[in-house]
């Protein structure tokens, strides 16, 4: 069995938030770019940009020795500026990654669920997401409760209310 805890996500976990950006953006292995250039595409690097801002949150797992394996965190746009997954101003939106060699060992699940609590404490009725439907990571948020609400070509919009 493996081992890993979550905590909260803090300002010094900027550089890995943006790993696991770069993870979320490259989860297909075939349309993978490079992290200079993820991170370099504006759409991209609003998601961590400036992090952690006033209304930002979010978790970091870590395996046994602390070191970070994945993280989910929530941030909030502005409707000139709306993320992917933008539904209304006040929700945020989630990002989430995790490592490749600790995939599909309930990381990703756990990270959702902590985030939500955090969400709830901090008086969120609700999340959302954007996912490519070719993702299978949006089977996972179905069964996080995430509903979709829009739908574009390739992507949809999740939404799930915060208990
Ligand atoms: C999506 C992602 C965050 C999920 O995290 P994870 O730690 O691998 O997920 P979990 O282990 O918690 O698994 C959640 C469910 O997905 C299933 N799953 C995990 N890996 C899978 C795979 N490769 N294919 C199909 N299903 C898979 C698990 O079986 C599990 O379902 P179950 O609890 O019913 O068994 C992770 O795979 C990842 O970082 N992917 C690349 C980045 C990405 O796609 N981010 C989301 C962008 S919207």
């Amino acid at each position: 069995m493996t081992s890993f805890r979550i905590r909260p996500a803090a300002g010094a976990d900027a550089r890995f938030l943006g790993d696991m950006l770069v993870e979320a953006s490259n989860w297909s292995v075939a349309r993978a770019r490079p992290r200079v250039a993820v991170l370099e595409d504006p759409k991209v690097l609003r998601y961590i940009a400036g992090w952690k801002r006033p209304g930002d949150f979010g978790s970091v797992a870590e395996d046994a020795h602390g070191v970070p394996i994945g993280a989910c965190w929530g941030r909030l746009f502005p409707a000139n500026e709306p993320g992917y997954g933008f539904v209304a101003v006040g929700v945020p939106e989630l990002t989430l990654g995790v490592n490749p060699q600790w995939r599909a060992q309930g990381v990703g699940r756990a990270l959702l669920q902590a985030v939500a609590v955090q969400a709830g404490a901090a008086g969120h009725a609700r999340l959302s997401l954007s996912v490519e439907r070719a993702n299978f990571a949006q089977r996972l948020y179905v069964s996080e409760g995430f509903v979709t609400v829009e739908s574009g070509e390739d992507s949809d919009t999740m939404v799930r209310t915060v208990h």
